[in-house]
């Protein structure tokens, strides 16, 4: 049996229908969320901690206040550069957000009784998330999320080697990615959001990468709780840029056990198999009749046992999906041409935390947390063991440059790279 939580009781509600937290009217003026964030930017608030505080909605299912956006400082990254940590808070939302790595370190979404629950996994402090053995908690991954076959690739007749990280591969991007950089931050909510621009100068011969990349990052909280992910590139020089970002859900809250229960819908009827190193073969094989088809609602651990020799090369799930989508995902210069098209639900039964992925891009990758051993101390002071959070990357297919037959991830000087992901939370 899956674990559940046992932290977590639920307030009774007197009618015993649960509070649905969008029937409650957002409470914030245009005025009062741009004053907050202009006020707050560059003063120390003072959060209660990694996982508490910050969120009051007040009452159950309540949205709570303002949107806002605040900030404090955060300690250093390795090379003393200091970190700062913003929090964003709206619809009855709130998410910390370090500059280091552009990771999410908590993001608080109401259950179905309007309880608040840290729903990502994380560190506590910068030096996890430095560490070696950091599973990229959280994290804006680039310059290419998942692997590049034994890190090579030519492009334009030119070749590429890019230092190895995983085996004998490359993995999101090199062992000094994104998610290992210090970010520039600056908050950009509109009227009633809560929003915070990171930006990146990756100069050319970054990790091995051709082209000096300039990257814009915007996470975006609207009145409704929902997450908008925002990326956008260019580049001074052919190159290939795949963003993504890294983090582990599991709805019924952060240490509260495996997500083996939630229900997982994925819109797609094909998927990219790989060899033992992970790496795509390059065919996109159907999902009909394997354990690999979520296109109606499964629960993650139904099937992650069955002996299947996908399933054993990743330790369980850690596939991409070829999203059926009304457009062709095709970059095509810009991804601002493709819609916003429905990728994934992720629905804990427990909390009725239910998650919608929405997304411009034409990939997903589902990694069920397969590698986390227990060595790994999080946010609630407990230690992450497999199964533990899932990730649900949004991407273009991993190993692009090397397989001609996948959606292009190259980007070249004049073109923008623009890729937007919207996760949803509903109660
Ligand atoms: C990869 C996994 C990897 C994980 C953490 C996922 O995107 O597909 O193989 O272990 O990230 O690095």
């Amino acid at each position: 049996m899956p674990e559940h939580p046992t932290s977590h009781v639920p307030p009774v509600e007197p009618t015993g229908t649960p509070v649905r937290r969008r029937r409650w009217p957002f409470l914030a003026g245009p005025a009062v969320a741009l004053a907050g964030v202009g006020l707050l930017a560059g003063t120390l608030v003072s959060p209660a901690g990694a996982t508490g505080g910050g969120t009051d909605p007040g009452h159950p299912g309540h949205p709570g206040g303002p949107a806002t956006a605040t900030v404090e400082p955060f300690g250093t990254a390795p090379d003393g550069t200091p970190v700062e940590r913003w929090t964003l808070t709206n619809g009855g939302v709130t998410m910390r957000v370090l500059t280091y790595g552009g990771i999410i370190q908590t993001l608080e979404v109401p259950d179905r009784w309007g309880q608040a629950e840290n729903v990502v996994l994380g560190f506590p402090d910068v030096a996890g998330y430095a560490a070696d053995t950091d599973p990229y908690f959280g994290s804006i991954i680039g310059r290419y999320g998942n692997r590049i076959a034994a890190g090579a690739f030519e492009l334009d007749g030119a070749s590429y080697q890019l230092p190895l990280n995983d085996g004998p591969n490359t993995l999101h991007g090199g062992p000094e990615g994104f998610d290992d950089r210090v970010w520039a931050a600056k908050p950009v909510g509109g009227e009633g959001e809560a929003a915070l621009q990171l930006d990146l100068v990756s100069p050319a011969g970054d990790q091995g990468f051709p082209g000096t990349l300039t990257t814009t990052v915007t996470y975006r909280l609207d009145a409704e709780g929902a997450l908008t992910v925002h990326y956008r590139a260019t580049t001074d020089a052919p190159t290939v840029v795949n963003l993504t970002q890294h983090s582990y859900f599991n709805l019924a809250g952060e240490g509260s056990g495996t997500i083996y229960d939630h229900e997982l819908q994925i819109a797609a009827s094909g998927y990219t198999p790989v060899d033992e190193t992970l790496i795509p073969t390059g065919e996109v094989a159907p999902v009909e009749g394997t354990p690999f088809d979520f296109r109606t609602p499964v629960a993650i651990g139904e099937r992650i046992r069955q002996a299947d020799q996908q399933l054993l090369y990743g330790q369980g799930y850690d596939h991409n999906w070829a999203l059926d989508r009304e457009d062709d995902g095709d970059r095509e210069g810009s991804d601002a041409e493709d819609g916003l098209e429905k990728a994934a639900v992720l629905h804990d039964p427990d909390s009725g935390r239910t998650m919608t992925v929405s997304t411009t891009e034409p990939g997903l990758q589902f990694y069920s947390g397969n590698f986390l051993d227990g060595t790994l101390v999080g946010t609630g002071g407990g230690a992450y063991r497999q199964g533990d959070g899932l990730a649900l990357e949004t991407q273009h297919f991993p190993d692009s440059p090397n397989q001609p037959e996948f959606p292009s991830t190259e980007l070249r000087p004049g073109e923008v790279y623009d890729s937007t992901t919207v996760f949803e939370f509903d109660d």
